[in-house]
């Protein structure tokens, strides 16, 4: 059995870890492979959405630590995880909209990945940590960066210095995952919110996934230019001209991706 099921339901991509002896730990080559169906999906003309999913009892326990255990020294962490931790920044960096459907643990690089993720379904048995510092590192694919723009400092730094989690409720609270719902339907309404936006004009979900990053990655007015270019660009397009004559006419828009 694959470490990593590519599938897809519509046009909707779907891929899932599945190592579960490991609780899904993120090996190299299952991060390579991730990032690989992933970044195939985004160049699909036929796929709109994606999403990226754990197994019921676990999301991702974490970067895999039996590869990491015997790394001595910075010259070697670099030369070894480096292109494995450029993982995270292509899928963060993917066009297409991308939805974590998560279960179970979400820790270390497990809780990076769903972070890199642009919007997080939880199941309520979903918990979230940087745990890092318990085996004497720290966060090293966003846990620093990420964690602290969704749920603020003082959260942050406690998970960063304590390895504290965050359950599912909390999680939704702290405005870091966007719906919680029962262990079963996890995937189910990941999928389910992924169609919903597949069915949106595809250039502008676009377009607004990558003003609204701007918003999180650079300060306002930077993200404030970068909107404002994108809104105009939209108005090159066939599906603003279908959106606003198909809502003149009262009937629902057929959009073409033009
Ligand atoms: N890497 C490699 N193997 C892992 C793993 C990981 N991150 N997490 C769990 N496993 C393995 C265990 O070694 C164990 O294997 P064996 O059965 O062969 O012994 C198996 O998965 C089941 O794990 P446990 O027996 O520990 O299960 P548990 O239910 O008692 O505990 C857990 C679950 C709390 C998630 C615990 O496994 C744990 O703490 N895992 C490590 C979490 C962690 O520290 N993650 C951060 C990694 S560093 C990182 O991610 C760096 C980064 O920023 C990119």
């Amino acid at each position: 059995m694959s470490e990593v099921l590519v599938e897809t339901d519509g046009k909707v991509g779907i891929v899932t870890l599945n190592r579960p002896q490991s609780l899904n730990a993120l090996s190299i080559a299952v991060m390579d492979a991730v990032s690989e169906a992933l970044g195939g999906f985004d160049r699909d003309p036929e796929i709109r959405c994606m999403v990226l999913a754990g197994l019921p009892k676990s999301f991702a326990a974490g970067a895999d630590i039996s590869e990491m255990k015997n790394i001595d020294g910075a010259e070697g962490a670099e030369k070894m995880l480096s292109r494995n931790l450029s993982n995270w920044d292509k899928i963060g960096s993917l066009k297409k909209p991308l939805i974590a459907a998560v279960s179970g643990f979400a820790l270390g690089g497990g809780c990076e990945l769903a972070m890199a993720c642009d919007m997080i379904v939880a199941s309520e048995t979903a918990v979230f940590g940087q745990p890092e510092v318990l085996i004497g590192v720290m966060p090293g694919a966003g846990g620093t960066q990420r964690l602290t723009k969704a749920v603020g400092k003082a959260v942050s730094m406690e998970m960063n210095l304590t390895g504290r989690r965050l359950g599912a409720r909390e999680a939704l609270e702290r405005g870091l995952v966007n719906r919680m719902v029962p262990v079963e339907n996890y995937l189910s309404e990941a999928i389910k919110l992924a169609k919903l936006i597949a069915e949106q004009p595809p250039l502008a979900v676009q377009a607004a996934k990558a003003a609204v990053n701007a918003a999180v990655d650079r300060g306002l007015k930077d993200g404030l230019a970068a909107e404002r270019r994108a809104f105009y660009g939209l108005f090159d397009t066939q599906d603003q001209k279908e959106g606003m004559k198909a809502f003149a006419e009262k009937r629902k828009a057929v959009w073409t991706g033009k």
